[in-house]
């Protein structure tokens, strides 16, 4: 009888804990569910310009993936002057039609401050500990270690897709122009 009796309860405490398991488990399922991004939260992770909209020297901060954007359309004459004086740095552009842009993430290479545009210097300074940047961001003074990096992107047409990445990004990277980010 005694034995019976604690046969029943060994049963009901496995029965119960494998209720507990159960339980657990779809708790652990609903909670991947709630962590998971919606469809729509990963097609955000990319961020399209149309790069007929910028202007010639005219600095727009835009946004991908909660980080700050520069695009900057270079001029003809900027262009000149980097073929002349840099002409590596050249190669951080990115050339779409007939224009080129600097197109980086805003985030200072040292310690991740936001370096402010000087179009009267043509160059981008850091004030948290006067790093610079010259036009194409590529790092002319220290502390940062490299130029602002280059999100990763792809050229459709006249149009700039951020988070995706085409053969272009990736010479970059392979060319050591960018890290990835
Ligand atoms: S954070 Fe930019 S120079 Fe230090």
């Amino acid at each position: 009888m005694a034995n019976n009796t604690k046969g029943r309860r060994d049963f009901m405490g496995m029965a119960l804990g494998g209720f507990t398991a159960l339980g657990g488990i779809g708790a652990l399922y609903a909670m991947k569910r709630t962590w998971d991004p919606l469809p729509s939260v990963k097609a955000a992770g990319f961020t399209t310009l149309n790069m007929d909209d910028y202007k010639e020297g005219e600095l727009v901060v835009e946004k991908w993936r909660g980080k700050p954007i520069f695009v900057l359309k270079q001029s003809a004459d900027t262009i000149k002057k980097l073929k002349a004086e840099k002409p590596d740095d050249l190669k951080r552009l990115i050339k779409i039609g007939d224009g080129h842009y600097t197109v980086c993430v805003g985030l200072c290479t040292h310690l991740g401050c936001i370096p402010g545009f000087r179009p009267e210097k043509q160059d981008f300074l850091c004030a948290c500990h006067g790093g610079l940047y010259d036009i194409t961001a590529e790092v002319t003074k220290a502390p940062p270690p490299r130029g602002l990096d280059i999100p990763p992107y792809k050229i459709d047409g006249t149009k700039l897709v951020l988070g995706e990445t085409g053969p272009e990004y990736e010479k970059m990277l392979a060319d050591g122009i960018t890290m990835p980010v």
